[in-house]
């Protein structure tokens, strides 16, 4: 393992401005989002959407330090025959690729679940770097009910994360380190809290007893928010100031940066939540996105897999991507929504 390049590249994904476009779907999951826009879940449809957001140069080169894809894109071609990792690189960002394999139920732990895709994994990683993936992500999924999470549930997947994570490093991939608190469900801000950093507490003991080197990863937290449909709504700033609170109190500061997922929420919430952390700053570690839902929402229904929306889709994508790129610099204005990126 060479951790000055690993540290480069973490450094790289969360330089200041920038952030991540989460753009790994999986082929059942894209379904859900081009359902909702009508368009049919093929192959060719997946790759143009990909394309027109990767070909978003100007975008791309300023705001997105780099793109996680699935497993089926780092291989596809763009309609003219380019390497979809080589379109990435041309503007600037780093290819990454997900590797894990998806969730499935815990055993003798009722409505929990693991996520799978270690076996091989070490066998994997090498074919991925040498098509040009500099880093990684696994994502473990922490459900909030009455009765769980349950410490099985969270050393597991704090377990499985460090594995990972160790593996990666071994094959000189950066990896982004994913423990997601889900918010479904109807639980408040203070529980969120409370499992967020029980999850980053066990996440990190891991990550040390498998000697994972905490310079060369990228953390990918959920923020702090109450459950979608807990009848207590929170301020923007009490998310900000309770996500930090967690995060001070888990997150060492030898990690360089920390990219939030958006979880389902609206673009804006994602974008003013995190403006509102890096306000709060200086902070140990840079604090950045690396969103799915909140950078593509926009795009996919403008989109609508129509080639006359194509422009259009584009200057919605750059919109939300310039919008968190000032978000994670603490410079965002709500008034700026109104107008439309160049
Ligand atoms: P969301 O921003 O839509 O939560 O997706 C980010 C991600 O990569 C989830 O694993």
């Amino acid at each position: 393992m060479n951790l000055t390049e690993l540290n480069k590249v973490a450094q790289a994904m969360v330089a200041p401005g920038r952030g991540i476009l989460a753009a790994d779907e999986s082929s059942g999951t894209i379904k859900k989002r081009f359902d909702a826009i009508s368009v049919e879940n093929t192959e060719d449809n997946r790759r143009d959407y990909r394309e027109m957001m990767f070909r978003t140069t100007e975008a791309m080169s300023k705001y997105i330090s780099g793109v996680i894809l699935y497993d089926e894109t780092i291989w596809q071609k763009a309609k003219d025959g380019t390497p979809l990792v080589e379109i990435i690189r041309k503007a600037g960002a780093l290819p990454g690729i997900k590797v894990d394999e998806g969730t499935k139920p815990l055993p003798n732990c009722p409505g929990e679940l693991i996520t799978t895709g270690l076996d091989k994994l070490a066998e994997r990683l090498p074919k991925y770097y040498e098509q040009g993936a500099r880093f990684a992500k696994w994502r473990a999924v922490i459900d909030i009910g009455p009765d769980i999470p349950s410490y099985a549930c969270l050393h597991a997947n704090a377990h499985a994360l460090a594995r990972y994570a160790a593996l990666c490093q071994a094959a000189q991939i950066v990896p982004i380190v994913e423990p997601e608190i889900l918010m479904d469900g109807d639980h408040d801000i203070d529980r969120c809290a409370m499992i967020s950093e029980w999850m980053l507490k066990e996440t990190f003991q891991e990550l040390y007893y498998n000697k994972v080197a905490l310079e060369g990863i990228v953390l990918k937290p959920n923020m702090v928010v109450p459950g979608k449909d807990g009848k207590t709504r929170a301020t923007v700033q009490e998310v900000a100031e309770k996500t930090i609170k967690v995060l001070k109190n888990c997150v060492p500061g030898a990690v360089p940066g920390i990219a939030f997922l958006s979880g389902g929420q609206t673009d804006e919430e994602a974008t003013a939540n995190l403006d509102a952390m890096n306000k709060l700053g200086p902070l140990p570690w840079t604090l950045t996105f690396s969103y799915g839902r909140a950078l593509q929402h926009a795009p996919q229904t403008t989109w609508k897999g129509k080639s006359e929306n194509v422009a259009a889709a584009q200057r919605a994508f750059a919109h939300r991507a310039m919008m968190n790129s000032l978000a994670a610099l603490g410079q965002w204005k709500a008034d700026l929504e109104t107008r439309k990126a160049a």
